[in-house]
């Protein structure tokens, strides 16, 4: 499958990092569904986590069924990295990664994140002390470059290979290009090429099981990472693994399915965070799955201003209700499976167009 240093993943596709949505609630809920083999969380300051703030405890908050776990890091300072990399991998982190791509500007004004692609002696610095550090695997997650002028990454990942990072995730645009276009195959292919034999793993605007194949044929690529595209549709590291193994996209999920996985995406963070900030975040999260859901709109408008988990559960029960209806008025029209699941009949199609509009 993929190893990564010490660690052999299940499978070769990853969950990415996306702030404040990949949290321990939406991986203990993403995970059973199958076919994911490794979950970063979001990115977290070392001093902070050495500080034991309340926001990066939160961070690195995670429990047995969420294994395996790589943490991911920023900064630039290899002191507090590798201090913070020991705490890690003492508390779950079955892997280290180095955020070498943020472009978040309160990141990089430190030098962190992006801004080491333009200081390649501070990123291979930086990674030879938290390796030194670390008795687990680390990682790195980089970009293209800063900019068409600047393409870094082949030459930072043979460097980054030199340091002892055991794999390395490319996100094939550059930072001025943000999110937007496709992700850049050819230059993902030149990574795999300068880093070999270290695992490379592409990452960009995947949305269907046929652009995580393209991607890794294009590429040569050892595996990919999913973030929005798995947002979206959770189903999608299911069925992308199956597709590789076998070829074929298992069926897909029903709506009761996807209503009983925002149930238990909702359990999850009732249970975490409590009631309250429950509803909070998760008025924002169901915004991911309601374009799934078809033509509720009660449910739709009605869960964006839910304050108690009464308030969601009896939204969800007169979606149910709704739901059954449709079916039964199927299959009394003979056409079984039909109309509900053809919402989301499966098609070998590109990204729906949300993964450059989104972030
Ligand atoms: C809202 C948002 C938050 C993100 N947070 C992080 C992060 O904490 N660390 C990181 O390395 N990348 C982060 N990313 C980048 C993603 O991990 C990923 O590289 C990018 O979204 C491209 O992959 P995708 O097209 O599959 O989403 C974030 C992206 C978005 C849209």
């Amino acid at each position: 499958m993929l190893r990564l240093g010490s660690v052999e993943l299940a499978t070769r596709l990853l969950l990415a990092p996306i702030a404040r949505y990949c949290d321990l609630a939406f991986r203990l809920t993403i995970r059973p569904l199958g076919g994911l083999g490794l979950a970063y969380t979001d990115l977290v300051n070392p001093r902070g986590l050495l500080r034991r703030t309340a926001k990066s405890m939160e961070l690195v908050r995670t429990e047995s069924g969420d294994q395996p776990l790589c943490v991911q890091l920023y900064g630039s300072e290899v002191r507090p990295m590798a201090d913070a990399a020991r705490w890690c991998q003492d508390h779950g982190a079955a892997i280290i990664d180095i955020n070498m791509g943020c472009p978040a500007e309160k990141i990089t004004c430190r030098a962190g994140g992006a801004a080491l692609l333009r200081d390649i002696p501070a990123a291979v610095r930086l990674a030879e002390g938290v390796v030194r550090a670390s008795r687990v695997p680390v990682t790195a997650k980089i970009r293209l470059g800063w900019n068409d002028g600047e393409i870094v990454a082949p030459s930072l990942a043979a460097a980054l290979k030199e340091a002892g990072i055991a794999g390395i995730i490319v996100h094939g645009r550059t930072v001025e290009q943000q999110f937007a276009g496709p992700a850049r195959l050819e230059e993902i292919g030149h990574v795999v090429t300068a880093a070999g034999p270290i695992p490379v793993i592409g990452n960009g605007g995947i949305g269907c099981p046929r652009d995580a194949a393209d991607m890794i044929r294009q590429t040569g690529c050892a595996g990919v990472m999913i973030g929005r595209g798995a947002l979206r549709d959770p189903w999608l590291f299911r069925d992308t693994h199956a597709f590789l193994v076998t070829g074929v996209v298992p069926e897909p999920p029903t709506m009761v399915d996807r209503i009983a996985f925002m149930n238990r995406h909702f359990d999850h963070l009732v249970h975490l965070k409590g009631e309250r900030l429950a509803c909070i975040t998760f008025r924002q999260r169901a915004s991911w799955y309601i374009g799934k859901l078809g033509d509720h709109s009660t449910f739709k408008h009605g869960v964006r201003t839910i304050v108690r988990a009464d308030d969601y559960r009896r939204l969800v029960a007169k979606l149910m209700e709704s739901v059954q209806c449709m079916t039964e008025e199927n299959n009394h029209h003979g056409t079984a499976r039909g109309r509900i699941d053809g919402l989301d009949k499966r098609s070998l199609r590109p990204d729906d167009g949300l993964a450059a509009s989104r972030g």
